[in-house]
């Protein structure tokens, strides 16, 4: 692979300070890497963020989710209602425990599960909700659990993307039934790879426990027994490590996003977005964490394509991404009977939506630099 040039502007870069680096080091000295003091203290430190509530670390964000299905008691002929667009991981999921999923379009504003259509798709065989936050815009949890409330769901709430997210003053996490957040490198904090899983009590924090490493619970200095059927989703002391030292910065980090994101808007309008008829995203400066910047395109007035307008990009060195194409479309769900026009709003954001570089590193020069080349780029085809 040729070497990025020197002013490449990555879409997304984590931000690790020398002192984790450091702490880093010391785990791997200490003799103990795999799961063991660290990972109670990360546990124990983002029990303390989510308001006191029991918290288990896992070594990602799928196997939260996995696992939150299965407490939630989801299983083979049981359906679970989620948004089409998302990281596949939200829908493989549910087919993991053996469920069904069941897509309800999304709202062409927020881009997340449209809360209006939910009730028309609930059928006797539904066990629970599964809604994302995209790009850590927050999914009305008013709204959400009222619908749960009347028909007696559970909910596995994909909170992937919205670590530092609110609603109603309080962060995603510290409310609701069971939580799940990604620590994967281009979340808003990391442990490399992994996730967490917020949950209601003591016994769900022990079934968790089981289902997070091969159903395994110890007693004694040898007792040993197992009663469910648990993987292996356990986080390593070293990644825990790497998330004791991304915590404390979570505000931070979130701040810079968020003065990004206004000078996304502001860059973006002075240069003709509006007049063009590019989709921008819900300007919400109170709830959202700002995970992503995401604009988008409207194909009708291109003659390029999403692809050829990244490739451009690219070729200005600014680096791009595409988060999702509608899962619903993909083969494997195509095959469980979803078909092209079932979600339209999903299928059309999932053909035109384009990430924009958005880091905490970032400079503001960098954001007027992307805004420029990307008005150029389509300013130039719709004129032609
Ligand atoms: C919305 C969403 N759900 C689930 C996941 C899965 O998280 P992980 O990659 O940590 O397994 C991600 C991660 O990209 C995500 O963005």
């Amino acid at each position: 692979m040729n070497a990025p040039p020197p002013d490449f502007l990555p879409m997304t870069r984590p931000s690790i300070d020398e002192a984790t680096i450091a702490g880093v080091c010391e785990v791997l000295r200490s003799g103990w890497i795999t799961s063991g003091p660290q990972v109670k203290a990360f546990e124990a430190a983002l029990s303390q963020y989510f308001g006191g509530r029991p918290v288990r670390a896992f070594n990602s964000g799928t196997g939260t989710m996995e696992v939150a299905l299965r407490i939630a008691g989801v299983g083979p002929g049981h359906e679970v209602i989620t948004t089409p667009l998302s990281w596949v991981a939200t829908s493989n999921v549910i087919l993991a425990v053996g469920a069904t999923p069941r897509f309800v379009d999304v709202d062409p504003l927020t881009r997340n599960i449209d809360l209006q259509r939910i009730e028309a798709a609930i059928t006797p065989a539904t066990r629970a909700l599964l809604p994302v936050d995209l790009a850590g815009l927050p999914v009305d949890r008013d709204a959400l659990y009222a619908i749960a409330r009347r028909h007696g769901l559970r909910v596995v709430e994909d909170a992937a993307q919205s670590m530092g997210s609110r609603c109603n003053g309080q962060p995603i996490g510290s409310l609701g039934d069971l939580v799940s957040f990604s620590f994967h490198p281009n979340k808003n904090i990391t442990t490399i790879e992994g996730g967490c899983l917020v949950l209601n009590d003591e016994r769900e924090a022990r079934l968790a426990e089981q289902y997070r490493l091969q159903g395994v619970v110890r007693s004694g200095f040898d007792g040993m027994e197992v009663e469910v059927a648990g993987g292996k989703f356990n986080l390593t002391d070293v990644a825990a490590r790497v998330g004791l030292g991304q915590l404390p910065h979570l505000a931070q980090f979130n701040a810079r996003r968020q003065e990004l994101a206004r000078q996304y808007f502001a860059q973006l309008r002075a240069r003709g977005a509006a007049r063009f008829g590019l989709g921008l995203p819900v300007e919400d400066f109170a709830n959202s964490n700002w995970h992503m910047f995401q604009v988008v395109l409207p194909e009708e007035r291109l003659s390029l394509s999403r692809a050829q307008v990244m490739e451009q990009l690219l070729a200005a060195g600014i680096g791009t991404g595409v988060h999702y194409p509608a899962m619903h479309l993909f083969a494997l769900y195509r095959r469980l009977g979803c078909r092209p026009g079932d979600f339209p709003v999903a299928e059309y954001t999932g053909r035109n939506i384009l990430t924009l570089p958005l880091f905490p590193a970032m400079r503001d020069a960098d954001v007027a630099r992307v805004a420029e080349e990307l008005m150029r780029i389509l300013l130039s085809v719709a004129a032609a």
